[in-house]
C-alpha cells in the first residue's frame, strides 16, 4: 500500500528519541507549561526569524487567539481565501466576526490583485493562507495592510520552513499561525500549534489570552503571591510538555526532510511535464515547502479510484470550496458583494478560479519517508492512466 502520506514510517525511524522525549517528560512531573514548552517556543520562533513564539493547542486556536489579540470582534471582516481548510474560517467566526473570500491565482494562493476591491469600512485583518507549502505574494499584501491600517495574520499551517524572498513563513505579517497536527510538514504525535510574533506587547497579550486571559497577581493579604486572576476574557489553549518535548527532537531534521520533499517534488515535475496532468507551480520567490503536491486533472476522480484499486491512495485538498459549504456560504465574496446563500445568486462567478480548481485537484504521495520505488509506482500508474 502506498498512503497519501505516512506518519508511522517517521516513529519508526525516530523511536528511540520519541521514547526518550515522552519519558523524560514524564519522569519530571511537570506535563503542562514547563521546560520544554519554553525552550520550544524559543527555538521554534528563532527557526523562523521571529523574536517571540507563543506555543498553543492547534492551529485554529492560534487564529483565533491571534484575532482576538489584535483587536477583531463581531463588528469587523476578515478577507482570505475560500481555497483553504475549513479551520482557517473557523478561526474568524470564533471571533464573531464576518468572512469575504477572495478568488486564488495560478499558484491556488490568494490573488493579491484582488483584494484590495474586497477591502471596505468594516475590513479589520488579512488572512492569506500559505497553502499546500506555498508563501502568497506578501509583499503585496503588505502594502495593502499599511495603506489600509489591516493586521495581518500569516496562516502557516501548511507552509513550516517555506520561504518567500527569502523571508520564513510566519515572520512577515503582525502574527504567523502554525500547526502541528500529525500530517503536518513538522508534525507532533497529536494536536499542537503555534504563533509567532515580533511584537512584544502582542506577543505578551497572545499568551495571556491564550491562558484564560490570567496574569499573576498578588493577594491584599501578601500572602499567595502569584494566584491567577483573569485581566480579559480568554482561551485555555496550550502546547504541552510531551509535544513540545517530540517536536524539540524532531527539529533538527525540518530542513533535511523540506529538502527531500523538494526532491520528491522535482521527481513528479520531470515525469508530469508535457503530460495533461497539471503540476504545481513554485512561484520565483518561494522556496516551496511540498506539504503536498497538488496536480490536476479533468478526469481526477476516474484516476483516484483506479489507483486505489491499486493501493495507491490519493487525497484532495479540498474538494468542496468554503464559500459553497452550508456553514459559511452566506458571507459575500469579495468581487460581486454577493449574498451566495440567496437563490437569485445561485449562478455567482465571482470565486471562477477557485470553484474550477475544486473541481479538478488531487494530491500525490508526498513525505520524507517515500521511497524511490513508492514514488517509481505511482508514477508509472499515473501515467498509465492520463
Ligand atoms: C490551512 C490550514 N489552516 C488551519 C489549520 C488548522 O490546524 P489545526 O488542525 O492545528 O487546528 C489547518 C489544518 O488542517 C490548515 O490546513
Amino acid at each position: 500500500m502506498i498512503k497519501v502520506w505516512d506518519y508511522k514510517k517517521e516513529y519508526e525511524l525516530l523511536r528511540d528519541d520519541i521514547l526518550d522525549a515522552v519519558d523524560s517528560v514524564f519522569k519530571s512531573g511537570t506535563l503542562i507549561f514547563g521546560p520544554n514548552v519554553d525552550e520550544f517556543e524559543k527555538k521554534f520562533s528563532s527557526y523562523h526569524d521571529t523574536k517571540f513564539g507563543i506555543g498553543v493547542g492547534n492551529c485554529t486556536d492560534a487564529i483565533t487567539i491571534s484575532l482576538k489579540a489584535l483587536g477583531v470582534t463581531s463588528n469587523d471582516e476578515v478577507i482570505t481565501t475560500s481555497n483553504t481548510a475549513v479551520p482557517t474560517v473557523t478561526g474568524i467566526v470564533n471571533t464573531g466576526a464576518s468572512v469575504r473570500f477572495v478568488d486564488i491565482n495560478d499558484y491556488s494562493l490568494i490573488d493579491v490583485n484582488k483584494i484590495e476591491k474586497a477591502i471596505n469600512d468594516k475590513t479589520k485583518a488579512i488572512i492569506p493562507v500559505h497553502l499546500y507549502g506555498q508563501m502568497c505574494e506578501m509583499d503585496k499584501i503588505m502594502e495593502l495592510a499599511n495603506k489600509h491600517n489591516l493586521k495581518v495574520i500569516e496562516d502557516c499551517a501548511q507552509s513550516h520552513g517555506a520561504t518567500y524572498k527569502g523571508k520564513k513563513a510566519g515572520s512577515i505579517g503582525d502574527v504567523g499561525c502554525f500547526s502541528f497536527y500529525p500530517t503536518k510538514i513538522f508534525g507532533a504525535y497529536g494536536d499542537g500549534g503555534f504563533i509567532t510574533t515580533n511584537d512584544e506587547p502582542l506577543n505578551d497579550k497572545i499568551k495571556r489570552i491564550r491562558f484564560l486571559g490570567m496574569e499573576k497577581k498578588k493577594m491584599s493579604s501578601g500572602h499567595w503571591n502569584g494566584k491567577y486572576y483573569a485581566i480579559e476574557h480568554g482561551a485555555n489553549s496550550r502546547l504541552d510538555e510531551v509535544h513540545a518535548a517530540i517536536l524539540l527532537k524532531k527539529l533538527k531534521y525540518l530542513d533535511e526532510w523540506i529538502d527531500r520533499r523538494r526532491v520528491i517534488a522535482a521527481k513528479y515535475d520531470k515525469e508530469f511535464k508535457n503530460t495533461s496532468l497539471e503540476t504545481p507551480i513554485e512561484h520565483p520567490d518561494n522556496k516551496h515547502a511540498y506539504y503536498i503536491y497538488v496536480v490536476a486533472h479533468k478526469n481526477r476522480d476516474k484516476i483516484m479510484s483506479e489507483l486505489t484499486k491499486k493501493d495507491i491512495h490519493l487525497n484532495i485538498s479540498y474538494p468542496w470550496p468554503i464559500h459553497i459549504m452550508d456553514a459559511y456560504k452566506h458571507f459575500e465574496c469579495g468581487s460581486c458583494n454577493c449574498l451566495r446563500n440567496q437563490a437569485k445568486n445561485d449562478n455567482c462567478k465571482s470565486l471562477p478560479k477557485t470553484d474550477v480548481s475544486a473541481n479538478k485537484i488531487f494530491s500525490l504521495p508526498m513525505y520524507p519517508t517515500l521511497t524511490d520505488e513508492e514514488q517509481n509506482i505511482v508514477i508509472k500508474e499515473l501515467k498509465n492512466l492520463i
